[in-house]
């Protein structure tokens, strides 16, 4: 079973007061879960509005996502995405 997650932080969440610093992976690319291992300094350069996908090596690519939540290039088109406009 797969299960996709997004996550926007570009760094980790350190844990205080410790003994020693303890810094909590927060961007979801950490090898080494949940402890930050260094991994979001490939999300600083992303652009403000994009969505972008990491693969196992962390090579990243910019997706398009639909209003389904589907990846647009994927989209069948069949998904109803209703709006709640009240
Ligand atoms: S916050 Fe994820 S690797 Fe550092």
């Amino acid at each position: 079973m797969a299960r996709k997650i997004i996550k926007t932080a570009h760094g980790p969440y350190e844990l205080k007061p410790q003994k020693n610093p303890v810094a909590l992976c927060m961007c979801g690319l950490s090898k080494n879960q949940p402890f930050c291992d260094g991994s979001h300094l490939k999300t600083m350069n992303e652009e403000e509005g994009k969505i972008y996908e990491y693969d196992d090596q962390g090579k990243r690519q910019e997706i398009d996502v639909c209003g389904c939540g589907d990846k647009a290039a994927r989209c069948q088109g069949v998904s109803k995405v209703t709006l709640d406009t009240r």
